[in-house]
């Protein structure tokens, strides 16, 4: 049977993540959150300091195991910005790309298929994807969602500071030179500004079984 491969695109807090877990529990897929691993390099440049370099970035993500990318820590906003700035140095990428590269090629065999979801996912790492989607929602809806994850996580900070990090972490992530976030022609548009988890899940899952029927 042939592999199902899912590929995810959004900005900041659109929902992505929440929808890429609910496609790849119920289609049994295994699931990449690449944003993670540049959190992870965000992380690795805050604690590193002046120590930080390409040679311990390459040793790091050498050793990156999928269960480091669920630690707390990478759930902050001070690591979600240093992550998208680190994202917009294309030998950074390059180190990254294997990775990602070798989950969506080789998913572990117990799986159906993969999914992966990020800024570049389209148009660069998996430019071959059965499904491609690109979910969005307005800013103050992401920066809400954003603010009331981070509240959950018991992190102090206000409405206005999410919101303007969310803008700061478009304005890199859709006009960095290199693997800039963009809707591909071929991807598929979903709007979640107005829709539960549930209805946009639904959606989604229309989709693909439309296709996956024929
Ligand atoms: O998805 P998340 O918000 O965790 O991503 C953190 C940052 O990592 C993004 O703002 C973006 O700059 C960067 N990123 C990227 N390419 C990806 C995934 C994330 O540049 N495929």
């Amino acid at each position: 049977m042939k592999k199902i491969s899912v590929a995810i695109d959004s900005p900041a807090a659109a929902g992505a993540g929440t929808q890429a877990k609910l496609i790849a529990k119920h289609y049994n897929l295994f699931y990449l959150d690449t944003g993670k691993i540049y959190r992870f390099i965000g992380f690795i440049k805050i604690k590193y300091k002046n120590k930080f370099s390409y040679f311990l970035i390459r040793k790091k993500i050498k050793n990156l195991k999928i269960k480091d990318l669920n630690k707390k820590f990478l759930l902050s906003d001070k690591v979600a910005t240093e992550a998208s700035i680190v994202a917009k140095n294309q030998k950074i990428r390059k180190i990254v790309f294997n990775f990602q590269k070798k989950c969506a090629d080789k998913p572990p065999q117990k799986f159906r298929g993969c999914i992966l979801d990020g800024r570049d996912i389209t148009s660069v790492i998996m430019k071959n994807a059965m499904f491609k989607f690109y979910i969005t929602a307005n800013i103050k809806t992401r920066a809400l969602r954003r603010f009331k994850e981070l509240k959950l996580l018991k992190k102090k900070i206000s409405y206005q500071d999410v919101l303007k990090s969310i803008k700061k972490r478009d304005k890199n992530d859709f006009n960095r030179k290199h693997s800039p976030l963009k809707k591909t022609k071929d991807s598929i548009l979903i709007n979640t500004t107005n829709l539960t988890k549930r209805s946009c899940f639904l959606k989604i899952k229309q989709i693909m079984d439309k296709r996956l029927l024929n």
